[in-house]
């Protein structure tokens, strides 16, 4: 059973030191509970995926003390702008475009270009963010499929073992996740309803949201898939001799590999390097992109997922 610990100065240090080592701290915000882990860490990031067992890689919100820290990872487009000065710190996700340097690990987002950025108005939850000085990727703090924490209890229930600290700030007082707005071009959309009333940011922008098909479960229509990274070169699954021209992208023992995803087999290893090593190779000097055999277990389902996405398009 994980250590749940109280949102105090002393809990707050201690749950900033483990996320700093790239370990993974469930914590409160006005909304829902979120587990947090170092968005510029790869291998932090992969650990999210499996603690929730998510079978598919979907992008992550990025949570930061001020919007002026935000301005370091995203592009504050005029819509987000004005979003971000009425609405922050709140239940309010705004996805960006990505900075070109951004530091943040391309997992983050399931390789897109933008980002899910939100600066919550917990104290804790703040002070947590300021005290870590890293950008926190964070879900909410349930495995996949269950309904999200509003207690650390319910965190524990949910998680428990998987993560290092569960910090107990009492119970959420909005209670439903962040109202999340795509504001990465000139035509807001609303992606998730949520803490934040539609009729405030519409009054706000004084326009009206588009809307958007709800982006928390697999994609239906091949109109969403295009939203997510995909390789410009044709992807070929579950190959063991790549053609000659091909790169050819190994896990385990594939000495001849061109990029191995982990050599070891270590599937969290592999999920951690997925959409760096798919960038690297996606060059014209190849004819495809060949992909070793993944394991359907633990991270390998969500691995497949997005290959299998990938190798449609
Ligand atoms: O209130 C909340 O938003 C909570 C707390 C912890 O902040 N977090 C939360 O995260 O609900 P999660 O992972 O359960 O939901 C994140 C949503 C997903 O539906 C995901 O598809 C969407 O944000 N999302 C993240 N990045 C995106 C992007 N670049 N483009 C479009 N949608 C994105
Ligand atoms: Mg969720």
């Amino acid at each position: 059973m994980s250590m749940i610990t109280p949102m105090d100065d002393k809990g707050i240090a201690a749950a900033a030191k483990a996320l700093r080592a790239g370990e993974l701290v469930a914590f409160p915000t006005e909304t829902v509970y979120g587990l947090g882990a170092d968005a510029t860490n790869d291998h932090a990031v992969a650990g999210i995926y499996e603690a929730k067992g998510r079978p598919s890689f979907n992008p992550l919100i990025v949570h930061l003390p001020s919007a002026r820290e935000v301005a370091r990872y995203a592009e504050m487009t005029e819509i987000g702008h004005k979003l971000a000065d009425r609405f922050w710190p709140g239940a309010l996700t705004l996805v960006l475009p990505r900075l070109k340097k951004d530091r943040l690990s391309k997992l983050v987002s399931a390789g897109l270009d933008t980002v899910a950025v939100r600066v919550p108005a917990h104290g804790g939850a703040r002070d947590l963010l300021r005290v870590a000085d890293r950008p926190i990727a964070a879900p909410s703090a349930n495995a996949s499929g269950r309904l999200s924490p509003t207690e650390a209890a319910h965190v524990a229930a949910s998680l428990g073992e998987k993560v290092t600290m569960i910090l107990d700030g009492g119970p959420c007082k909005v209670g439903v996740e962040s109202t999340i707005i795509d504001a990465s071009g000139d035509r807001p959309t609303l992606l998730r309803p949520g803490g934040i009333a539609v009729e405030a940011i519409e009054d706000c922008l004084g326009v009206t949201l588009l809307r958007a098909a709800s982006d928390d479960h697999a994609p239906k229509s091949p109109g969403m898939l295009s939203s997510h990274y995909a390789p410009g070169l044709p992807v070929r699954l579950n190959v063991t001799e790549p053609n000659a021209g091909e790169a050819w992208l190994g896990l385990g023992d594939c000495p001849s590999a061109t990029l191995n995803l982990s050599p070891s087999g270590d599937l969290r290893e592999a999920a951690a390097n997925l959409f760096i090593m798919l960038h690297q190779l996606d060059n014209p000097r190849f004819s495809a992109i060949a992909i070793a055999p993944i394991p359907e277990t633990g991270l390998g389902l969500a691995i497949n997922d997005r290959i299998r996405r990938a190798s449609y398009l």
